[in-house]
């Protein structure tokens, strides 16, 4: 049946979450196989590709979850969503003066548009930019990942720790991120010792999560900055539309639009298979597959929150 939403309405289908996240789990189970699980970080390749949860976190109701909620998986850049909160809350300078915001278009790992654009990363979800918050995190505190992590344990509501072994693999297959962070550094972009800027993140993107623990702690997105959870603002409201906004455009890399044309929801995605998505004023998601298309997405991930979005007749549209 046809959903029509009003804005200040419950979402009719968020009721029915219980009924719907199964028929999910079922609809995606016929994707095994298709995609591929990320290799180029030899630690990640280890995970089985037929794993699969979908957790879904309402603000005026209990979460729901189905498959494999409770087991961690690497966010990786799903991270960049948390450095960018953190750097929007630390640093004082201007750090749109640093990073762009428009979508790449190119990989995440792309290089290309740096030489063309003088070292300013086109946004802050590609990994250009994320190194880029990561040299400004570096600059507004002393210890950036003892503070993401303690930030981000705080928001999922349970201690959180990067995956040692996941971090080194990174840091030693991580070339391309080395030829960002010192071709930025050689257009004056990065101010700390490229090396430094790395270790925060590759440690970052190692935060080991449920996807539980992902749709709670991203509860702020959706409660204009306010964490539903303990009350407490974690950004200004616009801060938070703008993060929504930016996740909307650039958070799935150069898949960004398609992500907006089939699920129309603000999404970001990480190689570990995790997809994030935020409905303001309703809720948030995390589905988790290991098996990813060829822009970097989980495909399982990204079918379970387009039928996550058609049942419930959610959109930010
Ligand atoms: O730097 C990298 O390549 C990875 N640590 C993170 C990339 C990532 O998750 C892109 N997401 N789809």
């Amino acid at each position: 049946a046809e959903i029509s939403l009003d804005r200040h309405e419950a979402a009719p289908g968020v009721g029915q979450l219980d009924t719907i996240l199964p028929r999910i789990a079922e609809e995606v189970s016929g994707l095994t196989g298709q995609g591929r699980v990320a290799d180029y970080i030899p630690a990640l390749a280890r995970v089985p590709a037929e794993r699969f949860a979908l957790s879904v976190n309402p603000l005026h109701s209990e979460p729901v979850h189905v498959g494999d909620h409770d087991t961690t998986f690497s966010i990786q850049s799903i991270s960049k969503v948390f450095t960018l909160t953190l750097a929007l809350q630390r640093f004082e300078g201007d750090l749109w003066a640093r990073i762009g915001r428009e979508p790449s278009g190119d990989p995440f790992n792309s290089l290309v548009q740096l030489e063309h654009e003088e070292g300013i990363p086109r946004n802050p979800f590609i990994n250009a930019g994320a190194i880029v918050v990561a040299d400004l995190l570096l600059t507004c505190l002393e210890d950036p990942l003892h503070e993401l992590v303690t930030m981000v344990s705080k928001l999922a509501g349970s201690k959180i720790v990067v995956d040692g072994e996941v971090a080194l693999s990174e840091a030693e297959t991580g070339y391309r991120n080395r030829s960002l962070a010192h071709l930025m550094k050689g257009f004056g972009n990065i101010t700390h010792d490229p090396q430094d800027v790395l270790d925060v993140y590759f440690a970052q993107c190692s935060l080991a999560m449920t996807s539980d623990q992902l749709a709670r702690a991203l509860g702020y997105l959706a409660n204009d900055g306010v964490d539903p959870a303990s009350g407490e603002r974690v950004l200004e409201v616009s801060q938070a539309r703008r993060v929504n906004a930016l996740m909307l455009t650039c958070g799935t890399y150069d898949a960004a639009g398609e992500f907006a044309f089939r699920v129309g929801i603000p999404c970001k995605s990480g190689v570990g298979g995790g997809v994030v998505g935020i409905v303001p004023h309703h809720l948030t998601a995390c589905a988790w597959s290991p098996g990813l298309d060829a822009t970097g997405n989980s495909v399982k991930g990204r079918a379970a929150l387009e039928h996550l979005v058609t049942e419930t007749g959610l959109s930010v549209f």
